[in-house]
């Protein structure tokens, strides 16, 4: 013993005499671990408390007048490193002197969110590519086209100089009103969680983050800072968390953005139930959680909850973390932890790697990609042998929209894109004739009410919209004698912050319905059709006026080549083949959240700064798991138009379904033929769903189980597809016994969606129930919901 410590102690003084203090007083040995070179665990151990708090959070936000607090975290280390991208949405802390540097990230969901003049040069611009909204892209129904857009979008990431893109938006389309609908693709889980991995696929596939937001149930906008969610645990793993799982299950993001609401009384960003368990351990998430901008109330819960990165970062946040460490209340592993996590990202990033990037993305080709997705996911809601304009030449166009198209939503969802292609310009392209009185009438009104509109509340605000011009009868009747058809846009705004108004955005304005009226009749009475063209960014009330038109186009808003990919449809250049992944309702009262919509105020708070919105707000989801067609196909309520829903030029066949078998053991395998039975080309989404037993619990009548799209089928050419049905596909969740399902009984599998007259059956049975997932009691409901049934 004794001579094993003559070894040690010359040992241990060489090391002590190695140590030293730099001049900021940090321990510092002669070789400092480095970032890459050493493991991120020796790195750590050299991290002083200040420099571990500095790295779970961000530099802050520079917003004028930021009330103490809720200052920004940049401090001296930080003044030498410039602002690599302007405009992104928030970057890191750096650690120089253990080589870690800070990264930048940035939004959004349709686009790269950056400044697109810097110092006033607008010689050298950073203008990035509107890509249509997700609304749009998951009407695509197509993950493969989906991934090829999120490449293009991961270069222009990445050339830009980002290393996370704050995207995808995934939330549930659970009410008609949500403000931020137009960023989420789908009221259903499946679609949601396919098309969010196929952007996260994508965008990954360059070398760049992702960050799938907003885990979860962060629904719509009001008052969403202290917004309590209650949903029962049935509803949340279902729909609101299923949706997430399903993404992680087909992709695995770097990061994931928590939600500014609470769900059954806890902040998303302090849940460790959520972040921890479900996440983490249930769902295998390997990433890194961070806020979103200034979520959460308490620092040091939601490090402990396992939300390692708080954006975009506050000085009242680092202090209260170094305080909780100071006195134990959070301990050092813990925030190691998050840390580490941290440090896990910021090698993978590009900057970490030293990528040289070019600030020259291919915009010209990312905006043909643009098109071709906007093009894809467009869907036709009626047409009376109208479309495609292959026999009209002179077009009169309506609607000021026509003149000036939304290319997207408002907020951290928008872009800002060089140019945008309007719907005249567009068929103008195409060797359409517009008529050249009405659209100087137009651009003349339409300048001039943009003119008086009044200022927004803020850059970030949704605008507001110019009044439709009246159109009188004269005028309708002189355009209905000059030219062959009318093409009439109706265009809504939306944005982040704000929800959606029952009369100005759900509903058509008085002056909107006149405008379809008045074309409507004159246009007809000279035996021509009218079409309308719908610019928007979520569900709006087409049934009561649908039967004076002759052609309903669902737009959306396809980002910045939205005039000429409308016109690819309007001429026949691109078949339609976008189905609606959303439901849209015959009236505002039949969406089963209109009565909860959008919660009540139950405490009113001072603190109004920034959080303009603060005041202390519940809901109840007392629609349970009866969101969208799981609620109007159960409850036998006709929506205007059906989940799944889409025309197209050509028409379809289906045959051959053939099921592997008839007694479920292991999975089934079931085949299906599709055939382009009409005269033109064309693409089928092809939709299986599966209606399981009700005798233990009560069950939607169907739900999606799988999809997929066909390739462009020519005339009389034939696809046949394969999808396979698991045992979770058969399962629903049972909070009585903490359990994913499958009942015993008969199953019927059917394809085609609810409202094609084809619709291939077949039943299976299951012949005894099998309990495939028992889950732990977390995330039980404060009080209790009295759910639909
Ligand atoms: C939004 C996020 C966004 C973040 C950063 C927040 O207001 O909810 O979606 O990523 O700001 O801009």
């Amino acid at each position: 013993m004794k001579s094993k410590a003559l070894y040690i102690i010359p040992f241990l003084l060489i090391l002590i005499l190695s140590f030293k203090k730099d001049n900021k007083g940090h321990l510092k040995t002669d070789k400092l671990p480095q970032l890459g070179k050493n493991s991120i665990d020796e790195v750590i151990k050299a991290l002083t408390l200040e420099e571990k708090v500095r790295l779970v959070m961000g530099m802050g936000m520079f917003i004028p007048g930021l009330p103490e607090g809720m200052i920004p975290t940049m401090d001296s280390t930080d003044a030498g490193i410039p602002e690599k991208v302007l405009g992104a949405a928030g970057r890191t802390h750096a650690v120089p002197r253990l080589g870690i540097p800070s990264i930048t990230l940035s939004d959004g969901p349709a686009g790269v969110r950056i400044a697109p003049i810097r110092n006033n040069d607008s010689t050298h611009t950073y203008y990035a590519t509107a890509f249509p909204i997700g609304t749009l892209l998951a009407s695509t129904w197509d993950t493969n086209l989906v991934q090829n857009m999120g490449e293009a979008l991961g270069d222009e990431v990445k050339e830009y100089g980002i290393d996370v893109l704050l995207s995808p938006a995934m939330n549930i389309h659970r009410t008609t009103l949500g403000g931020r609908n137009f960023e989420y693709y789908s009221e259903d889980p499946l679609v949601s969680g396919s098309i969010a991995a196929a952007i996260v696929n994508g965008v990954q596939s360059k070398g760049v983050g992702t960050s799938v937001k907003h885990f979860v149930a962060n629904n719509h906008e009001f008052n969403r800072f202290r917004m309590n969610v209650h949903v029962s645990e049935r509803a949340l793993r279902e729909i609101y968390l299923k949706n997430f799982q399903i993404a992680l299950q087909k992709c695995s993001p770097w990061t994931i953005m928590s939600s500014y609401n609470m769900v059954n009384g806890t902040y998303t960003s302090q849940n460790r139930a959520l972040l921890d368990t479900f996440l983490r351990q249930e769902s295998q998430f390997k990433g890194l959680v961070m806020s979103d901008w200034f979520g959460g109330k308490d620092a040091v819960a939601q490090m402990q909850a396992g939300n390692d990165l708080l954006m975009p970062g506050t000085l009242n946040q680092k202090m209260s973390i170094i305080q909780a460490v100071q006195t134990g209340k959070l301990s050092v592993k813990q925030l190691d932890e998050n840390v580490k996590r941290v440090l896990e990202l910021v090698v993978k990033s590009p900057t970490f790697k030293g990528y040289q990037y070019s600030n020259k993305p291919d915009l010209k080709q990312h905006a043909q990609v643009s098109r071709k997705v906007a093009s894809e996911g467009m869907i036709l809601l009626k047409n009376e042998a109208t479309l495609p304009m292959n026999t009209v030449k002179k077009v009169a166009l309506f609607g000021n929209f026509s003149y000036d198209l939304i290319a997207g939503g408002t907020g951290s969802g928008d872009v800002n894109k060089s140019y945008m292609i309007s719907l005249d310009k567009g068929l103008v392209n195409a060797n359409f004739v517009i008529n050249p009185l009405l659209s100087e009438t137009y651009k003349k009104y339409y300048a001039e009410g943009k003119a008086k509109l009044p200022p927004l509340l803020s850059p970030f605000h949704p605008h507001t919209a110019v009044a439709e011009m009246p159109i009188d009868e004269a005028l309708a009747q002189k355009m209905a004698l000059e030219n062959d058809i009318a093409v009439l846009t109706i265009g809504k705004h939306s944005g982040e912050f704000l929800d959606r108004d029952l009369n100005k955005d759900f509903n058509l304005t008085s002056a909107e319905k006149a405008l379809i009226e008045n074309v409507a009749k004159a246009f007809h009475a000279q035996g021509k059709k009218v079409v309308v063209v719908l610019n928007i960014g979520g569900v709006i009330e087409i049934a009561s006026w649908r039967d004076k038109v002759d052609a309903i186009l669902l737009a959306w808003q396809g980002g910045l080549e939205s005039g000429n990919a409308i016109t690819d449809i309007l001429k026949g250049t691109v078949n339609p083949s976008g189905k609606l992944a959303t439901t849209f309702p015959m009236s505002y009262q039949d969406d089963p959240t209109a009565k909860s919509f959008p919660g009540k105020i139950i405490k009113t708070i001072p603190d109004k700064y920034l959080l303009a919105d603060a005041d202390l707000s519940e809901i109840t989801y007392e629609e349970g798991i009866y969101v969208g067609y799981r609620y109007f196909n159960t409850f036998r309520i006709k929506p205007a138009f059906d989940f799944g829903f889409g025309l197209s030029y050509t028409t379809f066949r289906y045959s051959d379904l053939r099921l592997s078998t008839q007694v479920f053991k292991d999975k089934i395998k079931v085949n299906i033929t599709i055939t382009n039975t009409g005269k033109v080309a064309g693409k089928e989404v092809v939709q299986l769903y599966v209606s399981a037993p009700t005798h233990k619990i009560h069950k939607p009548e169907r739900e999606l189980k799988a999809f997929g799209k066909t390739k462009l089928l020519q005339p009389n050419e034939a696809q046949t597809f394969t999808f396979y049905v698991s045992p979770m596909d058969l399962a629903s969740f049972n909070s009585s016994q903490s359990a994913w399902i499958a009942d015993a009984g008969t199953y019927t599998l059917s394809i085609g969606n609810k409202g094609s007259s084809q619709t291939l059956k077949a039943n299976f049975s299951l012949a005894k129930a099998r309990v495939l997932n028992k889950t732990p009691k977390i995330l039980l409901a404060q009080k209790q919901i009295d759910e639909l049934k």
